[in-house]
């Protein structure tokens, strides 16, 4: 049960209605949710639905008889946790870049010392206005955090920048900056993800099962701990994750490439991708037409990344996986020392309802000292969880 308390401002805009759904889903991850409305947003949405998903009454104004005796802009701006302004509008924005305190909203803002973190919400052309942009850089430099509106079809009907993000992805937002552990902050983070893909002619290739899960749960994870994270990712259908910078590669050799660039500048690499060990021997330009007889396609030895990176390693911490469907352990140690890496992950692909596409895993982590650390079934954010756990212990 989470103990943590987000105070969500509302302001008045077409998406404060958006603001209902990010409160519902803050209540189910437990967090304390306090809501304070503007009084345009009144207008939008009634208070009476945000007091039913907070479970907690909503404050509107500045002047409203007190419940308890407690100055409530202040008691509020010090039980925050973290702060978020949802919709942001250019008027609240305006407001706190220039240090006007004027209702109970941005009293409480400018009374906190927890995080802020607006959500910007409008049109595009106001989004766009140079008074708006320079509000949000002046804010930015004051330490303010800011989820970058997307681009779309607004609600006035104008195409471009200015729609507030999902409403899942700002309630990801706030669960991250709220993370307990920080411990990877300063540290630069390279994880593979994904399959690689080997063409044979312009239509068919060979590939894996790999979702890519693990591999994004486990950089995830990382950001979450505040390390500056590199993601190089196979072909999947996960979403890009905010806060990573995301890699999206086809090939061993894209791969590898991609890898190498970013190798010498990281702490710590792990590699959960499921790189393809073969490519076609000759790709064929066109398209292999069928014949009555029986094709025999050629494939050569590919690029084993992990083990260049292994021959390469100075400081950097080296992780690897291995996907066994026998001998687990023996295999795992094997390739720990093959590929000169500190850890292997190891999970077994025989056992039912993990592995590949699942939402869980089953892994074994090894060390290169020796050590063994079997892990019970769990999801693979908290396997990412463990293993970073295990890291940390060990610096
Ligand atoms: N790996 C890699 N490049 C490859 C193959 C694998 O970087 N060409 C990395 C994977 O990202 C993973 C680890 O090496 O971290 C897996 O190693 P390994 O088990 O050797 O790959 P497999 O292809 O599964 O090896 P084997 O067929 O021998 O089990």
């Amino acid at each position: 049960m989470s103990s943590k308390t987000v105070i969500v401002c509302v302001c008045g805009g077409i998406a404060a209605y958006k603001a209902l759904d990010v409160v519902s889903r803050l209540k189910k991850k437990n967090y304390n949710v306090h809501v304070i409305m503007s009084k345009s947003s009144t207008e939008f949405v009634t208070p009476l639905s945000f007091q039913s998903l907070s479970q907690n009454q909503v404050i509107c104004d500045m002047f409203e008889e007190p419940k308890a005796f407690e100055i409530q802009h202040i008691s509020l701006a010090k039980k925050a946790d973290l702060m978020l302004i949802v919709p942001a509008t250019a008027n609240v924005i305006g407001k706190i870049a220039n240090g006007i305190a004027d209702d109970m909203l941005s009293t409480t803002i400018m009374a906190t010392k927890a995080p802020v973190l607006f959500a910007p919400a409008m049109n595009t052309n106001m989004y766009m206005n140079p008074i708006v942009q320079d509000n949000i850089k002046k804010l930015k430099q004051y330490g303010y955090k800011f989820i970058e509106p997307s681009s779309g079809r607004l609600a006035c009907g104008d195409e471009g920048i200015g729609k507030l993000p999902d409403t899942e992805y700002i309630s990801q937002v706030v669960i991250s900056l709220l993370y307990d552990i920080k411990d990877m902050a300063g540290k630069k983070i390279l994880v593979t993800a994904g399959p690689t893909v080997s063409p044979i002619d312009p239509v068919r290739f060979i590939s894996n099962r790999s979702s890519g899960k693990m591999g994004y749960a486990i950089a995830e994870e990382a950001r979450d701990r505040g390390a500056e994270v590199t993601l190089v990712s196979g072909p999947c259908d996960l979403d890009a994750p905010f806060g990573i910078k995301l890699i999206k590669v086809i090939t061993n050799e894209e791969m590898y490439n991609a890898v190498l660039l970013e190798f010498d500048n990281s702490d710590i690499v792990i590699k959960a991708a499921a790189v393809a060990d073969y490519k076609a021997k000759v790709y064929s330009e066109n398209k292999i037409k069928k014949s009555e007889n029986s094709l025999v396609l050629e494939f050569e030895r590919d690029i084993d990344i992990l083990k260049t990176l292994g021959e390469r390693k100075k400081d950097q911490v080296l992780i690897g996986f291995a996907a066994e469907s026998n001998d687990l352990l023996e295999n795992a140690k094997k390739k720990i020392a093959n590929k000169n890496l500190d850890y292997i992950v190891a999970n077994d692909i025989t056992e039912k309802d993990t592995g590949f596409s699942s939402n869980d895993n089953l892994v074994t982590i090894l060390s290169n000292h020796g050590e063994i650390f079997k892990l019970e079934k769990m999801p693979k954010k908290a396997v990412a969880r463990e293993l970073f756990n295990l890291l940390n212990r060990k610096r």
